[in-house]
């Protein structure tokens, strides 16, 4: 098939995902990805990324990178990325039930209805990096959209990420993260929670309000009305992860 259409059908395939740009390839390839086709214009130029960001990296990108003429390159993508990087994967298989018995102490974040999927890259990457155990979206947004997985550099494939509509049953306990809470202290206990943030406009639903054992509120200065969501996260997981032994931190 040529390069052309296997990118064209690639972005209408839900078992594959397009990877825009070096960062995205490299943190696919560190956490596991199989991946299907990688391409760049300029192979030295990758080859000399891959040696300064990811050396560990080295043999695998130059089996797999190949060059492309620069007007076949061109068509792959509406915004070429700066990295001159194109590359497809196959998406991970996640089951939500899966995610939600894992008996590890790692809380799961759980965004109500994201908008922006810059925010939600985003919140992939942070929890990636903070070692939330996943990402789960309610809303009609694929959490797997191409700009979330350039908000995330490629993050998707560091831990489970997946929509869910409704939330299945589960005995985890529920945390909303809401303004209008109670504050975040040093000794909250986080452990198998699920953390509910609300969307970026109107916050979180009455229905997710309702089911949560308790609200919480990041202390905020007067005047300011709320956090960024991306930011609202990284502030709880990382309360989170300062007060775990290293041991669960994986
Ligand atoms: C941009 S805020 C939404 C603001 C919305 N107008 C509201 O009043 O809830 C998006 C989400 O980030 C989280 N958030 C932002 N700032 C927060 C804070 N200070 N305390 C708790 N959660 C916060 C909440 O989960 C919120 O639903």
């Amino acid at each position: 098939v040529l390069l052309t259409e296997q990118f064209a059908r690639a972005r209408n395939d839900r078992r594959v995902v397009v990877l825009e740009g070096f960062h995205a390839l490299k943190h696919a390839l560190r956490f596991g990805a199989r991946i299907e086709a990688a391409c760049t214009p300029d192979r030295p130029a990758t080859m000399r990324l891959a040696q300064d960001l990811a050396p560990d990296l080295f043999d695998r990108l130059g089996d797999l990178v190949q060059e492309v003429a620069p007007a076949t390159f061109a068509r792959l993508a509406a915004v070429l990325p700066p990295t001159g990087v194109l590359a497809i994967a196959a998406r991970p298989q996640i089951e939500p039930t899966t995610v939600l018995e894992s008996p590890r102490p790692a809380p799961i974040v759980l965004l109500e209805n994201p908008s922006h999927p810059g925010n939600l890259g985003a919140v992939v990457r942070v929890a990636a990096a903070a070692g939330a155990a996943a990402v789960l979206t309610t809303g009609a947004r694929d959490p797997w959209q191409p700009a979330a997985l350039r908000g995330s550099a490629g993050l998707h494939f560091a831990l489970p990420v997946a929509g869910v509509d409704p939330l299945p049953f589960t005995d985890r306990p529920l945390l909303a993260i809401d303004p209008d809470g109670e504050p975040l202290t040093a000794g909250l206990t986080m452990d198998r929670a699920i953390l509910a943030f609300g969307s970026e406009r109107r916050g979180l639903g009455p229905a997710t309000l309702a089911r949560a054992e308790r609200r919480i509120a990041i202390p905020m200065r007067e005047g300011v009305s709320s956090l960024n969501l991306a930011c609202a996260v990284a502030v709880v997981l990382y309360a989170w992860r300062a007060a775990r032994p290293e041991r669960d931190r994986s």
